[in-house]
C-alpha cells in the first residue's frame, strides 16, 4: 500500500464539448488534412467546425485552402519573434482569440512550447505518418523506408511536450511496396491519414476524450 506522501497518479481526466465543436487548425503544409475537414464539415451533421487556421509559414498551401473555402487565417512567424518562447506565447493568443474547443496539428511542422500546452493540454491532437512510437520526428516516411518496414501508417495522438509521443487516439495501417519511394509512400499515407483524420476528430467532437496515463480513449 503506498504511503500517505507517496506522489499518485493522475486521476483520469475526461474533455467534452458542445457541438458543433470549433477547431483550431495548425498548418505548414500542403493542407491536404485541412482540406478533408473542410470538405467533412460540408455536410450538415459533421459535428465540428473549422473557425480558424493558423500557419508559422505565410506561404503555406493549407492558408490558400482555407482562404478559398472562407475560414480565418493567421500567420505567426517564427522569425518576428525574439525567441521560441515569445513566438509560443504569441501562438497561443492567437488560438486563444479563435475560442477553440480543439487544437488539430494538421502537417504543422513546429514543436509546441510550455505556454501553448500549458492552457491547451489535452485538447490539441497531432496527426503523423507513422504508426507511433515508432518513426517519430520530422522525416517519419523517410524513416520507416530507411529502416526496411513492411508496414507502415499514420497516427492521430494527443501533445504533450514531447516529440510524437503523447497518448494516442487512432492508427491505420499502410503497407509498403516494393517500388516504393518517399512521395508515394507519404501520399498513401496521406489517403488513410484524411480518413482516420476526419472519422477521429468526429468521434472526439461528438463524445469527448479520456485519458488515464498513456491511455486514451473516445468516449468512456
Ligand atoms: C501529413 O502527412 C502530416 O502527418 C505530416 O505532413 C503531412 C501534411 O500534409 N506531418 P498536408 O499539409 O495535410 O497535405
Amino acid at each position: 500500500m503506498p504511503s500517505q506522501d507517496a506522489p499518485q497518479p493522475p486521476a483520469p481526466s475526461r474533455t467534452t464539448v458542445p457541438h458543433p465543436a470549433r477547431l483550431a487548425v495548425l498548418v505548414s503544409g500542403t493542407g491536404s488534412n485541412l482540406a478533408a475537414l473542410l470538405a467533412a464539415q460540408s455536410e450538415p451533421d459533421y459535428p465540428a467546425r473549422v473557425v480558424a487556421v493558423i500557419s508559422d509559414k505565410p506561404d503555406a498551401g493549407g492558408l490558400e485552402v482555407a482562404r478559398a473555402a472562407g475560414v480565418a487565417t493567421v500567420v505567426v512567424r517564427p522569425a518576428d519573434f525574439p525567441d521560441r518562447a515569445a513566438w509560443d506565447a504569441a501562438l497561443a493568443r492567437a488560438v486563444d482569440a479563435v475560442d477553440p474547443a480543439w487544437v488539430v496539428c494538421a502537417g504543422f511542422m513546429r514543436i509546441l512550447g510550455p505556454a501553448f500546452l500549458g492552457r491547451y493540454a489535452g485538447r490539441v491532437l497531432n496527426t503523423h505518418p507513422a504508426l507511433l512510437p515508432s518513426f517519430p520526428g520530422a522525416h517519419a516516411v523517410r524513416d520507416a523506408l530507411a529502416h526496411g518496414v513492411a508496414v507502415t501508417g499514420c497516427t492521430l495522438h494527443l501533445v504533450d511536450e514531447g516529440v510524437d509521443t503523447g497518448p494516442i487516439l487512432a492508427q491505420r495501417a499502410v503497407d509498403v511496396l516494393p517500388d516504393d519511394d518517399e512521395t508515394s509512400l507519404h501520399e498513401r499515407i496521406k489517403v488513410a491519414e484524411r480518413a482516420m483524420l476526419v472519422e477521429t476528430i468526429a468521434a472526439v467532437a461528438r463524445r469527448g476524450v479520456r485519458v488515464d496515463g498513456r491511455r486514451a480513449r473516445i468516449g468512456g
